[in-house]
């Protein structure tokens, strides 16, 4: 009898615990505390992203402070590259000032919003405050403008991130206080909560000490700042994106030293969290998304995979590596075991992610302890690298990772603030280019072909540029000498990547730096986007020639290194864009059609181009767009046409000597 019975509940008792185990660890995070304030705003106003923000005009969580303490502000200059809400309006403070929000308890993300733009009459530049969040000093004699200029390239508006466990009275105290003489500012202000444990952790979690005698624990003492948070091997992933904690994480490309290895494209990888790796941990697209070494084992062991950080010198940093091993043929323990160096030390001698996470498609997370020292200089590099290790004999010689935080640890006296950037020489990109703000003629570049193609395994992330540059003769170009030729064709890879071996005239090529990329697009702004396509971005760029368009290539796409190559050896093309993103292609239809080629002429140009010349180039461009590649021309022709135009643009100069061009319009 009783037998029976319990025959006869087993089975709904089974079902009801396989539903609620699985809604611990399979959901993303939902959280307690969620606050979003637009400084300095009136009313509430949703972001891009579709949050909604609230306005601090009236905010009851500036109540404590004396209605002279502070004041609000628009940006004087209501940029339309940068997001309205949150930094088109900002609270200054001139004296202390102190948000008080009532949240519960437990470990909260606190990202500042900052546009240090100018407001009022107020010059920013001279705006130096300190932050403190209860009784963590975040920043301090912190300069904005500073540190916005410190970037490569310069950026208009920033975020800092910083994880606070509050306590039990309940309060989260965000205190302003301007430096001696000077003012503070804040455009934005969320406050979000996390799973308890997640990243300042209890005494009794596993961590490894990198460094040697560093003891320090992580526990809800801890203060962090997030200073990076990558999905290696993938994309930018907006906060949206993330698993309930509006998270961003930023691809990896640009901290690559030496190899890139390889970024191998994994459709329809199903990852499988657990209750030790839960869905919030990271997004699916961190864990379905790697950097390995690559397929060549004796090119794997002769070098590491490396990514340098530059951090705040003299403090401690939380590394979380991410990893998921989701290639099919990995599917057992000591087929692919791998050293994990961080500053040169070893923080790992046998990593093997198979046994890590316990199989396939398992998501697993380790976290590493190492101290940066203080050294001559404010900032050090931190160090990365992945190496096979080969004394278990493993199948494979690689290694792999699939995303990658990094936190900088508050001090033993709650300091978590770093120094100023040294201000910097260089000019903002738009001062770089004075002839052009004054209107005065110096160069036509205009991209009339672009080489579309993929990064594909061994050139993942990596930057590929290839454009012609058409230039009028009389410009001065210091990085040309002997070249007759007023055409330059341009082509560039990350400084990541292997050599490519190209059969292009070198005379004709001129290689860019990275750095040097990010400036020109402004760290690849969405506003500078002029088209995409299905494998890429385009962008317009300003370097010192002029004007000019730049494709970075999606790491996704899966075609492989011979037919990149192929393409970059082979006429500017762009394969069979899909009919929807097709905006660059159309724009050069479009123009070719009506005979101008408007939208990337410097509109200081306007009028100085001869339309006929325009026309050529957009004819040139439109049969580069051909999507069956035997009907693009050849690179000869093409440079044949590009010479063609040039001489047509000569012509017409000269016919019309002082008498001014026709105004242009697509
Ligand atoms: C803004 O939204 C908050 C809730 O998020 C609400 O309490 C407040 O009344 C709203 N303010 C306005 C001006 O609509
Ligand atoms: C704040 O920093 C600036 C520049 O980094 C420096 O000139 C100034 O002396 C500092 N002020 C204080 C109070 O530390
Ligand atoms: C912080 O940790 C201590 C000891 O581990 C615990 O008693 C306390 O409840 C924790 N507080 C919060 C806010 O998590
Ligand atoms: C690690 O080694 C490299 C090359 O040997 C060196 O350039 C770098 O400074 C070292 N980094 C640290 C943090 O010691
Ligand atoms: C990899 O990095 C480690 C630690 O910095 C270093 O000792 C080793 O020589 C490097 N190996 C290669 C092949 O660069």
């Amino acid at each position: 009898m009783s037998i029976f019975i319990a025959l006869y509940l087993l089975p709904p008792l089974h079902l009801f615990l396989c539903v609620t185990a699985t809604k611990d660890y399979s959901l993303p995070y939902s959280p307690t505390d969620l606050i979003l304030l637009n400084c300095g705003a009136s009313s509430n106003l949703s972001s891009p992203d579709g949050r909604s923000w609230d306005g601090d005009s009236q905010s009851k969580f500036a109540a404590s402070n004396p209605p002279e303490a502070s004041s609000v502000f628009e940006a004087s200059n209501q940029d339309p590259s940068v997001n309205q809400v949150p930094y088109m309006t900002a609270r200054i403070f001139h004296s202390k000032f102190t948000y008080t929000f009532p949240v519960l308890p437990g470990p909260k993300f606190v990202r500042l919003y900052f546009y240090p733009a100018s407001y009022s009459n107020l010059d920013i530049s001279t705006s130096y405050f300190s932050i403190s969040a209860n009784n963590y000093q975040l920043l301090n004699n912190f300069s904005a403008s500073l540190t916005v200029s410190a970037r490569i390239p310069p950026v208009d508006y920033f975020t800092k991130e910083f994880i606070i466990t509050v306590r039990d009275n309940q309060k989260l105290e965000l205190t302003f206080i301007p430096s001696p003489a000077s003012f503070s500012f804040i455009n934005g202000i969320e406050i979000v909560s996390m799973p308890d444990s997640f990243y300042a952790r209890g005494h009794d979690n596993p961590l490894t000490y990198v460094s040697p005698d560093v003891h320090t624990f992580l526990d809800n003492t801890t203060a962090l700042e997030t200073v990076y948070r990558l999905n290696v091997g993938g994309q930018d992933i907006g906060s949206t994106g993330d698993t309930g904690m509006y998270r961003t994480w930023n691809q990896d490309s640009e901290y690559l030293i030496g190899q890139a290895g390889n970024t191998p494209y994994l459709p329809g990888v199903k990852i499988k969290y657990t209750t030790k790796t839960p869905a919030y941990s990271a997004p699916v697209k961190v864990y379905s998304t790697m950097r390995s070494m690559g397929p060549e084992p004796l090119l794997n062991m002769n070098y590491n995979l490396t990514w340098i950080f530059p951090v705040d010198a003299g403090f401690l940093y939380l590394l979380r590596l991410h990893f998921c091993e989701t290639r099919k043929e990995f599917i057992n323990i000591n087929q692919q075991v791998f050293l994990i160096f961080i500053n040169n030390q070893t923080a790992e001698h046998d990593a093997d992610v198979i046994h890590m996470s316990g199989g396939n498609g398992i998501p697993v997370y380790k976290d590493y302890i190492v101290l940066v020292p203080p050294g001559s200089q404010s900032k050090q590099d931190l160090w990365l690298e992945l190496h096979p290790n080969m004394e278990l004999k493993p199948t494979y010689a690689d290694a792999i990772l699939n995303g990658l935080e990094i936190f900088k640890l508050k001090t033993t006296d709650g300091n978590l603030a770093g120094f100023n950037p040294d201000p910097t020489v260089a000019p903002p990109p738009a001062e770089q280019h004075p002839e052009r703000r004054t209107g005065k003629r110096s160069s036509i570049i205009m991209v009339i072909g672009i080489v579309g193609g993929s990064i594909g395994t061994v050139f993942a992330c990596s930057l590929f540029l290839y454009f012609f540059a058409f230039k009028q003769k009389r410009v001065k170009d210091p990085s040309k000498s002997e070249e007759k030729s007023s055409w330059t064709i341009i082509s560039q890879t990350s400084r990541s990547t292997t050599t490519i071996s190209s059969s292009l005239p070198t005379n004709l090529c001129q290689r860019f730096t990275f750095v040097k990329i990010k400036e020109a697009t402004r760290n690849f702004d969405d506003q500078n986007i002029i088209g995409s396509g299905g494998f890429g971005t385009v962008y317009k760029g300003y370097i010192e020639y002029g004007t000019v368009a730049i494709k970075r290539l999606d790491s996704s796409s899966k075609q492989g290194t011979r037919e990149f190559r192929t393409e970059i050896e082979m006429p500017p093309v762009i394969p069979s864009l899909p009919k929807d993103q097709a905006s660059l292609a159309d724009w050069a239809r479009k123009c070719y059609q009506r005979g101008t080629l408007d939208q990337i002429v410097d509109p200081h140009l306007k009028g100085e181009v001869s339309p006929v010349s325009l026309n050529k180039f957009a004819e040139i461009a439109n049969s580069c767009l051909h999507g069956q590649g035997i009907e693009r021309p050849k690179m000869g022709d093409v440079v044949w046409g590009l010479e063609f135009a040039l001489q047509l643009q000569q012509t017409a100069e000269k016919n019309a000597n002082s008498v001014d061009g026709p105004n242009l319009h697509c």
